[in-house]
């Protein structure tokens, strides 16, 4: 377990980071795409000043290892802890790609990982926040792999994201427990690829005949977006839940453990929405940058702010890009 410490005159600032995913080639000096990621960082840095950035998965593409040590050394300048979680395209050429990425990683002096048990996949591990000897929040970061394949009727492999491991639901309820003992009762989550609870929370949130893809970020604030009991959701959804096409067991431990409150998803990089579902508030973190494919309207980070009773709030935090962009893509 990691420990961070946090003081006691001042909330501990979580700043999550979501699939920047450049190649090699986005991060050539004058690269528009790395200028808009760098700016995008420096401007959340500067606006929040995190005591901890978290990077919640697709931080490259398997085999990049410049886009990975470019994008190392660059969160090691701000001279604050990270903390990266792997997503599917970091994982998506192997267990042995992934830990040679983690390798060079964990010899950047701010970078705080671990890769926690191999049978779990790598990079499942807990960062307390220590208050005065306290520990008042503990994230779990975990692997949420690449894929998996499913025997369909016809005998044919049918590949659909992947789901967490049994395992990982063991590893993490006794995590749980073993925080409780310690005195802490409330955690938060990171992962990549969203749990099956996402597609279920989207569907009970959003009020039906809703056309999504129309609806502006400032629609999705209102309350003709959001049926009874969802009324403190937030955000867009552009695209579907990318998750494992079926019951995960996610849910159900994150209930009977009692203690995760907040979880942060990446991979689906046109959704935004925080829904409390079931007292759990499941969050689409804000992605930073134009890696992949991006809506600038949706750039950015999502800030945990941690008091001395855990996380108090989760929050977007938009970056205006417009003045980077070429006329072209404007
Ligand atoms: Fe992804």
């Amino acid at each position: 377990m990691i420990t961070l410490q946090k003081k006691k005159s001042k909330d501990f600032v979580v700043l999550n980071l979501t699939d920047p995913q450049l190649a090699n080639s986005e991060w050539e000096e004058g690269h528009q795409n790395r200028q808009i990621l760098e700016y995008t960082v420096r401007e959340l840095v500067a606006r929040v000043s995190p005591d901890l950035i978290t990077v919640s998965g697709d931080l490259a593409w398997a085999g990049h290892t410049v886009a990975y040590e470019k994008l190392a050394n660059f969160l090691d300048s701000f001279a604050i802890p990270w903390a990266p979680v792997w997503g599917n395209h970091d994982n998506q050429e192997g267990p042995d790609a992934v830990d040679a990425v983690a390798d060079a990683f964990l010899k950047h002096p701010y970078c705080v990982y671990e890769k926690g048990d191999p049978a779990l996949g790598n990079g499942n591990y807990v960062i307390a926040v220590e208050e005065e000897g306290k520990m008042v929040e503990g994230i779990f970061m975990i692997d949420s792999h690449d894929r998996n394949y499913l025997q369909t009727e016809d005998g044919s492999p049918r590949d659909v994201w992947a789901k967490l491991i049994p395992e990982q639901l063991v590893w993490y309820e006794n995590e749980v427990k073993r925080l409780k003992e310690a005195g802490c009762l409330e955690t938060a989550m990171i992962l990549h690829i969203p749990f099956y609870a996402y597609h279920l929370a989207a569907e009970a949130a959003y009020r039906p005949g809703i056309d999504r893809k129309e609806m502006t970020l400032a629609q999705a604030e209102g309350p003709d977006v959001w049926q009874e009991g969802y009324e403190n959701s937030i955000g867009v959804m552009y695209e579907g839940v990318g998750c494992y096409p079926g019951e995960d067991g996610v849910f159900e431990v994150i209930r009977r453990g009692g203690s995760t409150k907040y979880v942060i998803a990446g991979h689906d990089h046109i959704n935004n929405w925080m829904i409390d579902y079931e007292g759990v508030r499941l969050i689409y973190g804000l992605k930073v940058g134009a890696g992949c494919y991006w809506n600038p309207i949706l750039n950015g980070g999502t800030v945990l702010q941690i008091g001395s009773e855990g996380v108090k709030e989760a929050r977007h935090e938009f970056v205006n890009v417009s003045h980077l962009l070429s006329q072209k893509e404007n």
